[in-house]
């Protein structure tokens, strides 16, 4: 019997650990007995039909390695009819009927789609910005976490020797979850985010108290999903009259070598991925919650919405007396 081939794909922004999963996918899928095939820049190359054989070797050394081997990248051709069609003949004269894709929101949509299409399909959640449903906590996510919070403990020096505000811009397009968690880990004074109203008379007066106080510096964790930070920066100055300056950290988040805690996620996701393949326990989404792998069915994800926890963003409040 010819062996089952199996396709992987990392796909959207590049996250710490991704390269982990790879490893896991295709080590578990071999010993499985499967074929294990790489699509390069994600949906671009199964629908250019680009591709690398993986074997135990080619992913050697890469558990520490920020990024993915695979290269990454947006595909909107997949959100296409013709697209999707074009991707099937692929899959179809490679012989492959499986595919493992590691990546956030829109790979998601993109496995769903092509599940309706027969493929078999099952999604690892990778993103930085933790805002995948079915998981409490996405690959990549750690890791952006404990690098915005050293950039921020480097801030605050800064920001004490001159006593100054710093808004600290924080990835996130849509949520700030990596806010939240970051604004906590790092003892900000307040956090910004989209999922919370903000009034920023309220939030000027807190400025101008925390400044009568003794505070020596404010850090303002600023989620990049509400806008732009430097407007945000300026209307503090122009309110209070005390001095702001911004740091983006960018796509510093992005990259870097991922935390032994990611790359044990990033694991347990690549074998869970393999062993649903292997029972054909397909188009689902591999998560974590409370400790325990958690799946949820492609059909049941558009009920779901992930929760902001309201009670951390009131406790940053307590803390930042
Ligand atoms: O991967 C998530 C993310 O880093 C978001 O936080 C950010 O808004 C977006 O990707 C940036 O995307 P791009 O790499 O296309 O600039």
């Amino acid at each position: 019997m010819a062996h089952r081939r199996v396709g992987i794909i990392t796909a959207g922004g590049d996250a710490p650990g991704m390269n982990a999963a790879v490893r896991a996918v295709v080590r578990t899928g071999i010993f499985c007995g499967f074929e294990m095939v790489g699509f390069k820049r994600a949906f671009g190359g199964l629908l250019d039909g680009d591709y690398i054989n993986m074997t135990a070797r080619t992913v050697s050394g890469i558990i520490n390695l920020g990024g993915t081997i695979l290269r990454t990248g947006r595909c909107p051709e997949l959100k296409t009819e013709v697209g999707r069609k074009k991707a099937l003949k692929v899959l179809n004269e490679l012989n492959i009927d499986s595919l493992v894709i590691i990546g956030g929101d829109g790979s998601l949509a993109a496995g769903n789609a092509l599940s309706k299409e027969g493929v078999k399909v099952v999604n690892l959640p990778a993103t930085i910005d933790n805002d995948v449903v079915g998981t409490e906590e996405t690959i990549g996510y750690d890791t952006a976490l404990n690098t915005a919070v050293d950039a921020i403990d480097k801030i605050r020096d800064t920001a004490q020797s001159h006593e100054r505000i710093f808004v600290v811009e924080i990835m996130g397009r849509h949520h700030g979850f990596l806010t939240l968690a970051v604004g906590l880990a790092s003892g900000a004074e307040v956090i910004v985010v989209p999922e919370v109203k903000l009034d920023m008379d309220e939030l000027c007066d807190k400025f101008r108290q925390a400044s009568s106080a003794g505070k020596k510096s404010l850090i303002v964790a600023y989620a990049e999903g509400c806008g732009n930070s430097f407007d945000f920066a300026k209307q503090i100055e122009e309110k209070t009259g005390l001095e702001v300056r911004v740091s983006n950290l960018g796509y510093i988040q992005r990259g870097g070598v991922p935390t032994a805690r990611e790359r044990i996620l990033a694991s347990v996701f690549g074998a869970e991925a393999i062993r649903l393949l292997k029972d054909n326990k397909t188009n689902v989404l591999v998560g974590i919650e409370e400790g325990r792998i958690k799946l949820t069915p492609f059909d049941e994800i558009p009920k779901l919405e992930k929760k902001f926890d309201v009670e951390d963003y009131k406790l940053i409040q307590r803390l930042s007396i």
